[in-house]
C-alpha cells in the first residue's frame, strides 16, 4: 500500500525510535510527549489496510459508515476521520457533539448521529447537514417541527438565502436490543408522520445487533428476520429506502444476509474483533501504548511494592518504575498483565497506581532507565494486544480503547504494509 505521505516531525521522532524501527513515519507531534514519554501511537496505515480488508469481506457494492463515536474509539475522532473520510461512504458518531466536531474540524462528508438530541439539538443537526436517525415518534416531531434558518448564499442575507428542500434522516428499529428504537409494531404510524413532513426524506432504515458476536446466533438471526418484516411492512406501504444498515463489525463478517445496503463497522477497523468467535487475524492493530522507564531500583525478598504492599517478591526483585497509571486509562484492576521491555516480557507488579506502576524486570537483562515499554503493541517479535490487557482487566477491548485517557498524548504515524515482521 501506498504511503500516506504524511509529515515526519524529527521532534517526536527522537522522543520514541521505535516506531522508525518497525518502518513508522511520524505524522503529527505533540510537545507534552518531550516531557513526560508516555503516548499512544496511532498507525493510520494499519487503519487503511483495516478498512480495505473490511471492503474486501464485504464486497464493493456494500457502503461503508466508519463508526468514529468516542474520539473513534479513543484513537482521535478528526485524526481518524479526516483518513477514513475520502474511502467510506459516511462517518457514523454517536453523540451530536462528535458530529459537530467534526463539522468544525471541516470535514464535509456525510455524518450519522447514532445517539440521542436531548430535545434541544435539532436544528443544530439539520443546519449543520448531520443525519440523524431518529429512534421515536416524539423525536421525529421535533425534527419535523424544528426551526430551519436560511443559509444565506454569496451576496444573500440570512432572510432571503437558500433554504434546503428535503433533509436527509434514517430511522431506527428496535428489532430486540432493548436500547433504542421504535417498536416494529410502531413503524407504520412512523411512516404516515414522517410523509408529513414534506422537508425530511426518509432516506434510511436500520437496526443495531445485541449480540452478533456470541457463539449462539439464535438471537442475532431473529433480529434479522424482525428486521425483514419491518422493511416488507414499509415496502407494502410504498416506502423503499436508499440504505438500509444493520451490522456492527461482527455482524459485517459473520452475517452476509445483515450487510443489506451498508455496513457500520467500528471496532475492526481499530484492528480488534470483540470476540474469538469472530475474529480476523488479518487485521492489524492500531493503536499502541508506550512509555519509558523513569526509575528502577532493587526490592529485598518480601518486602511490599505499591499501595497495600500486595506484590512482595520470594526473592530479591528489580523493579521498574513506569510512569502510566489508571488516570491514563490503564486499567487499575487489571490481574497477571505484563508489559515488554526490550522484546521480551515483564509482570505488572503490586497495584497500579493513578500516575505510575510497577513492573518486574529481573528476568529482563540490561534493563535501565530510559528503555522503551510497551504496555499495548509490537516489540520486536512479541506483542500485546488490546484483547489481551482485556482479557486480564476482565472487561472488553472497547473500554480499554476508549478508556486511554485525554492526558496520553496521540502520535500520528503511517506504516506500509510489507513493512511489517
Ligand atoms: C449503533 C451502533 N452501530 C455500530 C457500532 C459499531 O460496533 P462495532 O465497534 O462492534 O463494529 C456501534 C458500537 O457500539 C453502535 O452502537
Amino acid at each position: 500500500m501506498a504511503s500516506l505521505g504524511l509529515v515526519s516531525s524529527a521532534a517526536s521522532s527522537s522522543v520514541l525510535r521505535a516506531p522508525e524501527a518497525a518502518g513508522l513515519t511520524v505524522r503529527q507531534a505533540d510537545l507534552r510527549t518531550s516531557i513526560r514519554p508516555t503516548v499512544a501511537e496511532i498507525d493510520l496505515g494499519a487503519l487503511c489496510r483495516n478498512l480495505a480488508r473490511v471492503r474486501a469481506i464485504v464486497g464493493p457494492k456494500v457502503a461503508i459508515y466508519g463508526v468514529v463515536k468516542a474520539d473513534a474509539y479513543g484513537h482521535g475522532a478528526v485524526a481518524v476521520a479526516g483518513v477514513l473520510a475520502p474511502l467510506v461512504d459516511a462517518l457514523a458518531v454517536s453523540l451530536v457533539e462528535e458530529g459537530l466536531e467534526l463539522r468544525g474540524a471541516g470535514l464535509t462528508c456525510p455524518i450519522l448521529v447514532l445517539g440521542a438530541y436531548y430535545g434541544h439539538t435539532h436544528s443544530e443537526v439539520l443546519e449543520e447537514c448531520l443525519t440523524p436517525v431518529i429512534y421515536d415518534i416524539g423525536e421525529l416531531q421535533r425534527f419535523g417541527s424544528a426551526p430551519r434558518r436560511r443559509r444565506p448564499k454569496r451576496g444573500q442575507s440570512e432572510t432571503t438565502g437558500e433554504l434546503q428542500q428535503r433533509w436527509p434522516v434514517h430511522v431506527k428499529i428496535d428489532t430486540g436490543m432493548n436500547r433504542l428504537g421504535i417498536q416494529p409494531g410502531a413503524l407504520p404510524a412512523f411512516l404516515e408522520l414522517v410523509a408529513r413532513y414534506p422537508h425530511l426524506e426518509l432516506t434510511g432504515v436500520c437496526t443495531h445487533f445485541a449480540s452478533a458476536d456470541l457463539q449462539r446466533a439464535t438471537a442475532t438471526r431473529e433480529q434479522i428476520a424482525r428486521f425483514q418484516r419491518c422493511l416488507q411492512a414499509a415496502a407494502a406501504r410504498g416506502m423503499v429506502p436508499q440504505v438500509v444498515h444493520a451490522a456492527n463489525s461482527a455482524a459485517a463478517v459473520r452475517f452476509p444476509e445483515a450487510r443489506y445496503r451498508a455496513i457500520r463497522p467500528g471496532l475492526a477497523l481499530y484492528g480488534a474483533m470483540p470476540s474469538a468467535v469472530v475474529a480476523r487475524p488479518e487485521l492489524e492493530p492500531v493503536l499502541a501504548l508506550r512509555t519509558k522507564i523513569m526509575a528502577l531500583h532493587e526490592v529485598a525478598a518480601g518486602q511490599g511494592v505499591s499501595y497495600g504492599g500486595l506484590w512482595r517478591p520470594a526473592r530479591k526483585a528489580r523493579v521498574a518504575t513506569l510512569p502510566i497509571g489508571y488516570a491514563d486509562g490503564y486499567p487499575r484492576h487489571i490481574r497477571g498483565a505484563e508489559v515488554l521491555i526490550r522484546g521480551r516480557r515483564a509482570p505488572v507488579v503490586g497495584a497500579v497506581c493513578m500516575d505510575m506502576m510497577m513492573v518486574d524486570v529481573s528476568r529482563v537483562p540490561g534493563a535501565s532507565l530510559g528503555d522503551l515499554v510497551t504496555l499495548i503493541g509490537r516489540d520486536d517479535r512479541a506483542a500485546i494486544t488490546v484483547d489481551q490487557i482485556a482479557h486480564w482487566a476482565d472487561t472488553a477491548s472497547y473500554e480499554i480503547l476508549c478508556g486511554i485517557s485525554k492526558r496520553v498524548p496521540r502520535i500520528y504515524l503511517t506504516s506500509e504494509a510489507d513493512s511489517r515482521p
